[in-house]
């Protein structure tokens, strides 16, 4: 659980702390969002409310988990945590170990593919992963070593990519939960070279790590418009840090309501590429917009 939090001279102790962490968490949908995610916006928060941190130093504990303050802080976070992350996980998110251990066992594709409808993007591939993976293959090339960045539970699409499994699979997430989640799939499944790491992309010194991986081929699958709304400009960034080959990267083309988005081919994002030096090529696979980028 958290430590303590210092803030203007105010220290709000560890069990106060927890008091929120646990509080955010307790919504089916965030059992698995990381600890500092949370208190990183609940310092943010605390930093433009210091009535509310004064509140939440000074009051009675049973108070506080009563009072209109606390509820109003979880919201918030909570809020945040489903714009960025909770949205792109289904319910079905604690079962996932469960989910996991029966198909090592049977090995059968249904199970699988309960595992990838707990995660919103990997369920709408569904229907055509293999198809997907052979298209993007044909335009690049069969790669020996991937990375995967904000992968959510893409890794465990490999089983349609129709590569060996001594492929250097490397994957990054922010959530430390889905990275360990991750590490126990490659683990169960023996992909020996293969791994996940903890990269939080709107941290300066996090994002720098992914220098350090070059590989034949990069995914960036529905992550860019999302951060961008966290940080303008930071695509770029991101773009500029990848040692890869190629570099495909997808937008939604439906939002999470359904509804078909204003914004079809992305503009910023090719005038980007040409400003970065890139060959772009693209193409629309159902619900999703794909672009390659070679140099
Ligand atoms: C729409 S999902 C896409 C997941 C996966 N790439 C796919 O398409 O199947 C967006 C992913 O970006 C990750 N993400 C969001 N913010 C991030 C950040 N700051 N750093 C790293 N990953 C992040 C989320 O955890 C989530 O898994």
């Amino acid at each position: 659980m958290a430590g303590s939090i210092i803030l203007y001279n105010r220290k709000l102790s560890k069990k106060r702390t927890d008091l929120i962490v646990e509080k955010v968490r307790e919504k089916k949908d965030l059992v698995n969002l990381g600890e500092d995610f949370i208190i990183a916006h609940l310092v943010k928060f605390l930093e433009q409310n210091t009535a509310v941190l004064d509140y939440l130093v000074e009051a009675e504990i049973k108070d506080i988990k009563r009072s209109s303050k606390f509820k109003k802080i979880v919201k918030h976070i909570r809020g945040k945590a489903r714009k960025i992350y909770g949205i792109f996980q289904t319910t079905a998110v604690s079962k996932r170990k469960e989910y996991l251990a029966k198909y090592i066992k049977t090995k059968k594709e249904k199970d699988l593919i309960r595992i990838l409808k707990t995660h919103r993007s990997t369920k709408e591939r569904i229907l055509y992963n293999k198809e997907l993976y052979e298209k993007i293959f044909s335009l690049t090339l069969k790669p020996r070593s991937i990375f995967d960045i904000g992968a959510g539970l893409n890794p465990l699409s490999f089983r349609y990519m129709g590569l060996e499994k001594d492929v250097r699979y490397i994957a990054s997430e922010f959530n430390k939960k889905d990275v360990d989640f991750l590490n126990l799939f490659f683990r169960k499944t023996k992909m020996k070279n293969s791994n996940a790491v903890r990269i939080d992309l709107l941290v300066n010194e996090e994002r720098e790590r992914l220098k350090s991986y070059k590989t034949d081929i990069c995914f960036l699958f529905k992550v860019l418009d999302s951060l961008e709304e966290f940080q303008e400009n930071i695509s770029y960034d991101v773009i500029s840090l990848i040692r890869s080959k190629f570099i495909v990267v997808s937008f939604p083309l439906y939002s999470i309501t359904g509804r078909r988005m204003r914004l079809q081919r992305r503009n910023w994002f090719e005038k980007l590429g040409k400003r970065l030096d890139f060959k772009i090529d693209f193409f629309k696979m159902k619900n999703e917009l794909f672009y390659i980028l070679r140099k």
